[in-house]
């Protein structure tokens, strides 16, 4: 069905019900069926946002409001909690200095809010020499359109948990605001105990801090402690403070340890070492430590730049499962040119940090950038991203 198909039922239905329709609904139902498009089809499929409003939440973090520009050519329905699960991504185009630059942001907004005005919210922190986060912090303007795709990861809540602990570092905060605002405050519907540790530079640094507190007033499962680096009282997050809050939090530390209780972890790769570590060994946080599976975390990747010059020859990559020969251009990534060769690929964040491209070489040479999310057994054993993989020589690759 066309949107003017999907309008036209709209004001059908309103008729038949007597409730008027007005052109927000109107709009929102349009923006509900683009997403349901784009999460029908996360792999593949782009789509124009316009940035309908900017909102700055710290002084180095901002919020972007996203609606998509375009009509969507059909209206395949499903429901809002399938548009995206609070927690993952979307990977974003924008255009820098005539270059193409790709960037992997959390969602930020709840899931019911896609549903009600159609907007979706990501949340960009400005680093120092970050080309897209300075673009995003000193050029975009409401009213600026980019293209998005998505959404991906599986940093996601997990359905059984009944305690779920969050500690999140400074940005790392923004899965957690869309899980957290995605959560029922009604205490009577049935939900996880949640405790949020969010460690931050300063109060003044700390994104979305009246929003929690609002939350954690009105939720009475939602426990939230802030942790500073810096000002008064302040004390980075160790073992042993972390040790006191779960304590504090929870009476039974054998129910830290159960299958019941999940850890999520999302900051500076220096905070999630030290929990990870102190969390899963004996005798630090609880006697037998947390068991690995029920300890998840988002790494925070740094998109991969360029290492090596670009091949200068155009070379044949032979896809062996299908069977299939495609050709690389110069410069071309191994994932563009089997794109435009017709094969199907998995892909997603195109950045280094997802993981979804991932490829066995078999024989051939290829330069990758760095970095990339990819371990040093996965490296070793021949595995490459083929978003950021490029072909030096004749490859035989097992996809
Ligand atoms: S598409 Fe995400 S790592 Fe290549």
């Amino acid at each position: 069905m066309s949107i003017f198909g999907n309008i036209l039922s709209l004001l059908f239905d309103s008729k038949q019900t007597k409730t008027p329709v007005t052109t927000r609904q109107l709009k929102a139902q349009k923006n509900k069926a683009t997403w349901d498009k784009m999460a029908a089809n996360p792999v593949t499929t782009q789509t124009e946002v316009i940035v309908e409003d900017i909102q700055n939440e710290t002084d180095s973090i901002r919020t972007l409001f996203l609606t998509p520009s375009l009509a969507p050519s059909d209206t395949a329905q499903k429901p809002v909690s399938q548009h995206f699960h609070p927690g993952q991504f979307i990977t974003c185009e924008f255009e820098v200095n005539g270059k193409k630059l790709k960037r992997a942001y959390s969602i930020t907004s709840a899931e019911q809010e896609t549903n009600t005005n159609g907007k979706l919210q990501i949340s960009v922190k400005k680093e120092i020499n970050g080309v897209v986060s300075n673009y995003i912090h000193d050029d975009l303007q409401v009213g600026d359109r980019f293209l998005i795709q998505g959404p991906s990861g599986d940093f996601v809540l997990p359905d059984s948990a009944e305690r779920i602990v969050m500690i999140a570092g400074g940005v790392g905060i923004t899965p957690f605001i869309s899980q957290l605002r995605s959560q029922p405050e009604n205490t009577e519907s049935p939900g996880p105990e949640i405790l949020l540790v969010y460690c931050c530079e300063t109060p003044e640094d700390t994104a979305f801090r009246n929003e929690l507190n609002r939350m954690a007033r009105s939720n009475a499962r939602l426990t939230v402690k802030y942790i500073y680096n810096h000002g008064q009282d302040a004390k980075r997050l160790s073992p042993e403070k972390l040790r006191l809050i779960l304590d504090d939090w929870c009476s039974d530390p054998i129910q830290l340890e159960q299958n019941s209780t999940r850890f999520l972890l999302c900051g500076p790769a220096g905070l999630m070492e030290m929990a990870q570590e102190s969390l899963s060994q004996q005798q630090v946080i609880t006697e037998r430590g947390i068991p690995p599976e029920n300890i998840l975390r988002e790494a925070f990747f740094t998109a991969g730049q360029q290492n090596h010059e670009r091949p200068q020859s155009e070379q044949p990559i032979h896809f062996r499962r299908t069977n299939k020969t495609v050709t690389a251009l110069p410069g071309q990534s191994i994932l563009d040119a089997a794109l435009q060769g017709g094969l199907e690929m998995q892909y997603s964040c195109q950045v280094g940090g997802c993981g979804h491209c991932k490829i066995k070489v078999h024989k051939g040479d290829v330069y990758s950038d760095e970095p990339n999310c990819l371990s040093s057994n996965e490296l070793n054993a021949g595995y490459r991203l083929a978003c950021l993989s490029y072909a030096a020589s004749p490859l035989e690759i097992d996809a």
